[in-house]
């Protein structure tokens, strides 16, 4: 089956087609980065129009590259939420007319269930019961899925989800916009214990938060300006990152033993963290966790993802009807 998936939820368009929830045979990204960059963030009006704009070509590029005439796609899935309304609005526009022209099935997909389902597309089906950590722009969350399509939050973030956080560090320490990837880079050559920065709500059970981290590196960088001490960007960089990773890492170990699963699943753009990646990899491995990262390019939004998720909704049958509308504050669980 030769899903088209479709995802504009906020500042990506993407369209992908991805056969039977494994070969991605085309996976398209329009990214709108620089139309944001000038406003330090994404302006929901402009993403919407940028995807009005971009999603007609981006359709028929996406099937130019998987070899594909329009009228072999078999099925159609989009992200009916969580994100921006303007924004959701315009793929799901797109997807139900290519769904009701061709009469094909069409599905909506969640796109936090997509962040999981990257992971498929790399490491193939993976077997429930297990423990995802979800981690991204908008959300920083985890969840027990003890079996398919069934979500139990455990814990989430009391204020920044932690792409939020780690955009507005790098935006202090005068770096471009998201600038997540950008911190990362300038943290491989800092010293991660330069600076002993708090571990935030380690005491709040599964539930994370960030602001305090956050005001504890501009506090810092302060304090030690009024002391004249010039403070170098990449073990600030490194040093806040090591205290964001740390405490997310040894919450997902905790909720995995706690839930007795035997696999941890990571999903989200802030999975494209190499030191994330590394002791996760590392420390739940020594745990004795099989551990699934989706490679950094899945790990941002893309639309082979929800292709995917939405290749498990509808071979069970399950199809969406038509009259479905956005729904910008989806919930997974
Ligand atoms: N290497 C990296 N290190 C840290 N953060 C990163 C890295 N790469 C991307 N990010 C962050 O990931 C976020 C983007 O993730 P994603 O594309 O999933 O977001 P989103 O779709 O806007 O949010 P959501 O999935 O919650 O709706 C940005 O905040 C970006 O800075
Ligand atoms: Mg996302």
């Amino acid at each position: 089956m030769r899903v088209l998936g479709i995802e504009t939820s906020c500042d990506e368009t993407a369209v992908a087609v991805v056969e039977d929830g494994r070969h991605v045979r085309s996976n398209l990204i329009a990214s709108q980065e620089h139309l944001h960059e000038k406003f330090g963030g994404v302006v929901p009006e402009v993403a919407s129009r940028a995807h009005l704009e971009n999603i007609n070509p981006l359709i028929t590029e996406a099937l130019v590259e998987a070899g594909m005439w329009v009228a072999e796609v078999d099925a159609v899935a989009v992200t009916v939420g969580p994100g921006l309304v303007g924004a959701l609005l315009v793929g799901i526009a797109c997807a139900k007319a290519v769904a009701m022209a061709l009469g094909v099935p069409f599905v909506g997909v969640n796109h936090l269930e997509g962040h999981i389902y990257a992971n498929v597309l790399e490491h193939g089906p993976i077997e429930e019961p297990f423990v995802s950590f979800i981690v991204s722009g908008g959300h920083t969350m985890l969840v027990h899925v003890p079996e398919p399509h069934v979500y139990e939050l455990l814990g989430q973030t009391l204020d920044d989800a932690a792409g939020e956080a780690f955009d507005k560090v790098a935006r202090f320490i005068g770096l471009g916009f998201p600038g997540g990837p950008e911190l990362d880079r300038l943290a491989r050559t800092g010293d991660p214990h330069a600076v002993r920065f708090p571990r935030a709500a380690a005491d709040r059970g599964y539930d994370f938060s960030l602001s305090g981290l956050k005001t504890a590196v501009v506090r810092h960088v302060k304090a030690e300006r009024a002391r004249g001490h010039e403070v170098s960007p990449d073990d600030l960089a490194a040093s806040f990152q090591e205290a964001v990773v740390e405490v997310q890492v040894d919450k997902t170990i905790a909720a995995a033993k706690d839930k007795g699963v035997g696999m941890i699943v990571l999903g989200g753009g802030v999975v494209a963290n190499t030191r994330l990646r590394e002791l996760m990899a590392s420390r739940a491995g020594a745990e004795g966790f099989e551990v699934l990262i989706p490679p950094p390019e899945l790990c941002t939004d893309n639309a082979a993802m929800i292709a995917c998720a939405g290749y498990y909704r509808l071979v069970e049958g399950e199809r969406t009807p038509l009259e479905v509308s956005a729904s910008p504050g989806l919930q997974l669980a």
